[in-house]
């Protein structure tokens, strides 16, 4: 292996193991700042400013049926999202970056608790416009639909939380205190994605951006496929029930 390579491999086997996997199953989350650097982190940035104002980012989605209840869905998530997997064109420096943070979780992998972690989502490009939305308290996966770690990388420069907003508040299950974590330039965030972790976007009143992925517990994935796919079975039953008993 190259000189170069093996160092920086050597540097994200060090931060796995001596920092993130601790953190996690001590606290349930972690950050760490200055992740890509200046260089590697700027040209991330220009390829999401470019997905944006490209027209490619569109309203995030709510999960599971609409129980909004008449609230419009823009006071629950105000985030423009776009899923990406690195390899289109305009997305090289994506790429970079999750080919990074993989690296990071494959040296996690064995050390958290039960997990298996061997797939992950695609990358989800995320932008608040900064027009005083955020995303309300929320828990990425509360039933088991396999999202086990969720990792997000910040990349909004000269943030200033006090005038923008924009905090990630993260309720830890359990404890008594909140964690707020700034969406800095260049930060690399941890979190549990279950019930562990309750958290939410205060209101952005600068545009906001980050890239997301979530990693997937295998037996959790497996068994959330196969919940799925038993319930899209049986509504088609009752399609056809339905499709005969209208024929009748
Ligand atoms: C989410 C989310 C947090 C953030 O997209 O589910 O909670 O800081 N995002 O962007
Ligand atoms: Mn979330």
């Amino acid at each position: 292996m190259p000189l170069l390579q093996h160092a920086l491999d050597t540097d994200l086997e060090r931060l796995a193991l001596d920092l993130i996997v601790p953190s996690l199953l001590d606290q349930g989350f972690f950050y760490v700042d200055n992740f890509l650097g200046e260089l590697v982190g700027h040209f991330v940035l220009d390829q999401v400013k470019e997905l944006h104002s490209s027209g490619v980012l569109q309203d995030g989605q709510l999960a599971g049926p609409d129980r909004s209840c008449g609230i419009s869905k823009r006071n629950i998530r105000g985030d423009k999202i776009a899923w990406v997997s690195g390899v289109e064109r305009g997305c090289e420096a994506i790429n970079i970056l999750l080919t990074l943070i993989d690296k990071l979780v494959t040296h996690c992998i064995g050390r958290l608790g039960k997990s298996i972690i061997r797939e992950r989502s695609k990358a989800m490009v995320a932008c608040y416009p900064g027009n005083g939305t955020g995303y309300v308290k929320h828990v990425d996966n509360p039933n088991a639909d396999g999202r086990c770690v969720t990792c997000i990388y910040y990349l909004n420069k000269n943030w200033n939380a006090e005038e923008h907003g924009g905090i990630l508040r993260i309720f830890p299950e359990g404890k008594s205190y909140v964690a707020d974590v700034e969406p800095l330039f260049d930060r690399l965030l941890f979190f549990w994605s279950d019930r562990r972790n309750p958290h939410e976007v205060l209101p952005s009143y600068a545009t906001r951006y980050a890239v997301t992925v979530w990693y997937f517990d295998s037996e959790e994935r497996a068994e959330a496929k196969r919940r799925f796919r038993d319930l899209t079975a049986s509504t088609q039953d009752q399609d056809r029930r339905t499709m005969k008993n209208c024929d009748l």
